[in-house]
């Protein structure tokens, strides 16, 4: 089955730091692969549940990278960060052991990771522009995604 993912990150979700709204545009990309692969015939690959839950972590630690560069101060994110991922690690064990279907996981990564943005990293955002705008920098070259 062919499936056009581009553009899934819908504009009320974007929070204005392009390599953090890039990362969030891949992660909504397998979320919606994952999902169409468990609506198909084919077997489900637990690797690609694995990959997004490593992307993610990879994801967490990108803002925390930016957060450090320009000076916020990240000790609740980060915490935020460690149970969420817990969390999602937790449920997947269940799918894994098959006390929790693989379309449960995958509502719960959607309505979780939707949350996360607008939770946490709009807040998250507001800040890294802030500091930069008080340390009279523009956006950093690592940002252009
Ligand atoms: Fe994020």
């Amino acid at each position: 089955m062919d499936l056009n993912l581009a553009g899934l990150l819908p504009e009320a979700l974007l929070i204005d730091l392009p390599e953090i709204d890039a990362q969030h545009e891949e992660i909504f990309r397998r979320i919606e692969s994952l999902k169409a692969a468990c609506f198909g015939s084919g077997p489900v690959s637990f690797d690609d549940f694995a990959s997004l839950l490593d992307y993610l972590e990879y994801h967490f630690a990108s803002e925390e990278r930016i957060a450090t560069a320009v000076g916020v101060d990240f000790a609740g994110h980060a915490t935020v960060h460690r149970d969420n991922l817990h969390a999602l690690q937790k449920a997947f064990a269940e799918v894994r052991n098959g006390a929790r279907d693989v379309h449960s996981f995958l509502r719960y990564a959607e309505y979780w990771f939707e949350r996360h943005i607008a939770v946490e990293d709009r807040p998250f955002a507001a800040s890294v522009k802030n500091c930069r705008a008080k340390s009279g920098d523009g956006p950093r070259p690592a940002d252009s995604g």
